[in-house]
């Protein structure tokens, strides 16, 4: 695991977005997993930069997003969609149909959910992973419990996460209760994973990473300390609290 401490969050997000440049010059047509929340907004706004520049293309990238609510539709203002094509994709080259965010209005949600896990397969799997955290060690939508799933699957959001999540949403009650996420076994695929974490609030789950944390379901983030290459980007804040 490598930490990089940043100085702040603008900073950050352009460590965050240097990362992800060199992989797709690397690899121009790389699968990209990435996130949603309030973290990695600025490493988009980085990225789009870079594409405006000239510098990145991204006509042949094939992104995977972790999560997205069940019961909202695309076009929902809340909805990671929504969210995805206004903060990043609807700003660069990408092919819409290269772009995945889990439906969460699919007819059958099981068998989606099986589907989901067998298209990143066929198209290679995720070369890189994007990744926020949760203060309460989540990462997508696996929540702290005693058992973790392997796969995309239907969970149920806690009442913490469903709290801090509210401010995406009108009112707390119209946080949906449930949602789709990447599994555990579909995150630690990735051959690379960064993740990101800015600000005081994430200074308590930062440091018992960073202190070499033992391992737990009750904070699913801790199993990514087994990844061959993990590399978290935390502004100061975090890191210090
Ligand atoms: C979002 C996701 C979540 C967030 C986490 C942190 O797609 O998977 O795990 O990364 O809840 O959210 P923010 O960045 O809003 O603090």
């Amino acid at each position: 695991m490598e930490v990089i401490v940043a100085r702040d969050y603008d900073e950050m997000s352009r460590v965050a977005a240097n990362i992800i440049k060199d992989e797709i010059i690397k690899k121009p047509d790389m699968v990209l997993g990435l996130a949603t929340g309030s973290t990695p907004k600025g490493m988009y706004r980085e990225l789009i930069g870079y594409y405006n520049r000239g510098e990145l293309d991204f006509s042949n990238i094939i992104t995977f997003n972790l999560d997205e609510y069940v019961g909202l539709d695309k076009e929902h203002p809340s909805s990671y969609h929504h969210f995805m094509n206004d903060i990043f994709f609807d700003h660069i080259n990408i092919g819409l149909e290269n772009t995945h965010v889990p439906d969460g209005k699919a007819q059958n949600l099981e068998e989606y959910c099986k589907q989901y896990d067998r298209l990143i397969k066929e198209k290679g799997g995720i070369d890189l992973q994007v990744l926020g955290v949760g203060e309460n060690g989540h990462i997508g939508f696996n929540e702290p419990d005693e058992e973790l799933n392997m796969d995309t699957s239907i969970v149920e959001l806690t009442e913490s996460t469903i709290e801090v999540n509210s401010r995406f949403f009108e009112s707390i009650d119209e946080v949906p209760k449930t949602a789709i996420t990447m599994g555990m076994n579909g995150i630690m695929q990735a051959r690379k994973i960064i993740l990101m974490a800015n600000g005081k609030r994430k200074a308590p789950i930062i440091r018992r990473i960073v202190n070499g944390m033992k391992l737990t379901t009750r904070l699913p983030v801790s199993l990514l300390m087994l990844h061959h290459d993990f590399t978290i980007i935390v502004d100061e804040e975090a890191y210090n609290g």
